[in-house]
This record gives structure tokens, C-alpha cells and sequence, in this order.
């Protein structure tokens, strides 16, 4: 396929839960093959709600998604991994009674794939899991934890990998390594869509970012570009900087 193909092409969407009750409204983005693209916005935007709509998770009510070119717009939550998309959840993204080589195993079953096959491979990129292999999964620390969330993702070998707030309740520590990690997958030649709070460590992760306000992109740049970028804060806070009740910081010497 054609390099000008995004990974992923989100148009005009519109989704919600309730009939008539639109949460992402009008919703477009391209995540172009093998970058890491970062969705951020404050809370309540939709943020969650837009890639679980690309997931199958969402009702659609209009506009489209195209994966490499194919419409996934009607396409089930559970053929998504087929097509080459991997959705890992904020939470319950791990089956906790499990053990991890039970978690990994299980993913390559549904891919009618072999242990040998699709979870060695796995485990020579997360080394720490093959240790950790007969633990169950609730025992793992949360970046552990994270990590087998990604991992059973990967076990599908998908095109498109998205994860919403992969970094929610870790240290800054292990936010880093979660990071890191994700770097190695998208330089594996997996495209990284994922959904952020943390801006900064976003920022510093990703290769481009949208920020999203009331179901829609208001920004989209690089994210060389959205660093110092005084829109951010303006779209995050709901207000226009100086105008804010509170007192204006104390002016910086020039
Ligand atoms: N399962 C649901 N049923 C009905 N409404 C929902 C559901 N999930 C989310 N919403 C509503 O959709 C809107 C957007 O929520 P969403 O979780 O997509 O935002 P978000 O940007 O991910 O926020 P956060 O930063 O808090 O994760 C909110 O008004 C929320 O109440
Ligand atoms: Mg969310």
C-alpha cells in the first residue's frame, strides 16, 4: 500500500451512548504509519470516548474510520484485531486471576496462534514478563501490569496499537519505562495511538498530538510545535490565559 496511506483516518465522527446524545462530534484525525500520536485534552472531552468509538466500543452515528485505507467504521469490537487494530483499555485490561503466561497465552489463542509463535517473541521484548511469567497478573506492580496490558496487545501483531492513559496511576518513574517501551514498539514498525492526561511525558513521547475539546480536534501539530504552544493551556483550563479570577502570576523579568 501507498506510503501516503495514513494508519489511521478518523472523519467527521460522531458517536455517543445515548441516541441524540452526541459525545464525539465531528471528530477528525490522521495517525500516519509508524508514529506515535498522542490525543490529549481535559477531562470530559471525549478523549476516551473517540477511541473507543475507533475500537467498536462506542455506537457511531456518523462520519468514518479507515484503518490503512479500509473502513472499520461498522466493523465489531471483537473482529478489530483481525483487521490489525489493538485497543488496550484504561482499565481491566488484564484478566487479574490469571497467571501472565496464561494472559499472553490466551491472547494467542484467539489468533489461533501457538505459544512458540506469537508469545516467545513477546517475551524477548519484555523480558521482565518472562520472568515474572507464572505470577498472576494481579500480583504484578502497575507498570508490570501495563506492560502485559501492551504485550497481550501485541500478541495480535497489530498495525495500530492504541492504549488510553497507558501512564494512569504510575510514578513518574515508571511512566518512563512504559514510555520507553512503547518507543520500542512504534520503532517495531507498530503505528501508537494513545490518549494522555500527562502532557508533558505525551509530549516528549509522541511524534504529533491532538488536543481534543468537547468531542472535537482543536489542535493538531507536531509535538515540538505543542510544547510552549500558550494555546494548550488556554484549551486545557477552559479559559483565556490572563482573564482567569484568580490573581495573574507575578510578571518574569524580560
Ligand atoms: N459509558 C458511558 N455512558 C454514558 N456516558 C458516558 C460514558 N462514558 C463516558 N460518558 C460521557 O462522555 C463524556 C466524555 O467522557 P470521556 O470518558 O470520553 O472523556 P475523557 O476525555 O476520556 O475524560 P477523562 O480525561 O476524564 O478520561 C463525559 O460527559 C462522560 O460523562
Ligand atoms: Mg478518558
Amino acid at each position: 500500500m501507498s506510503a501516503a496511506v495514513p494508519a489511521l483516518a478518523i472523519e467527521s465522527l460522531q458517536a455517543g451512548y445515548e441516541p441524540g446524545l452526541l459525545i464525539v462530534r465531528g471528530a477528525s484525525l490522521q495517525v500516519q504509519r509508524g508514529e506515535i500520536f498522542a490525543i490529549l485534552g481535559p477531562n470530559g472531552a471525549g478523549k476516551s470516548s473517540l477511541v473507543k468509538a475507533v475500537a467498536g466500543l462506542v455506537p457511531i452515528s456518523g462520519g468514518r474510520n479507515l484503518l490503512d485505507g479500509r473502513d472499520i467504521t461498522r466493523t465489531p469490537a471483537h473482529q478489530m484485531v483481525f483487521n490489525g487494530l489493538a485497543f488496550v483499555p484504561q482499565t481491566e485490561n488484564v484478566f487479574v486471576n490469571l497467571s501472565v503466561a496464561e494472559n499472553l497465552e490466551l491472547a494467542a489463542s484467539v489468533m489461533k496462534a501457538s505459544r512458540r509463535e506469537r508469545v516467545d517473541p513477546v517475551y524477548a521484548m519484555f523480558p521482565d514478563l518472562h520472568r515474572q511469567r507464572n505470577l498472576p497478573a494481579g500480583q504484578l506492580s502497575g507498570g508490570q501490569r501495563q506492560m502485559l496490558a501492551v504485550a497481550r496487545a501485541l500478541i495480535a501483531r497489530p498495525s495500530l496499537l492504541i492504549l488510553d492513559e497507558p501512564s494512569a496511576g504510575l510514578s513518574p518513574k515508571l511512566v518512563d519505562q512504559v514510555f520507553l517501551k512503547l518507543r520500542e514498539v512504534r520503532d517495531s514498525g507498530v503505528t501508537v495511538l494513545l490518549v494522555e492526561q500527562n502532557v508533558k511525558a505525551a509530549l516528549a513521547l509522541a511524534d504529533r498530538a491532538a488536543v481534543l475539546v468537547e468531542g472535537r480536534e482543536r489542535v493538531v501539530a507536531t509535538s515540538a510545535e505543542l510544547l510552549g504552544d500558550a494555546r494548550i493551556a488556554e484549551l486545557y483550563l477552559g479559559r483565556h490565559t490572563g482573564k482567569q479570577g484568580s490573581p495573574p502570576p507575578a510578571k518574569e523579568p524580560a
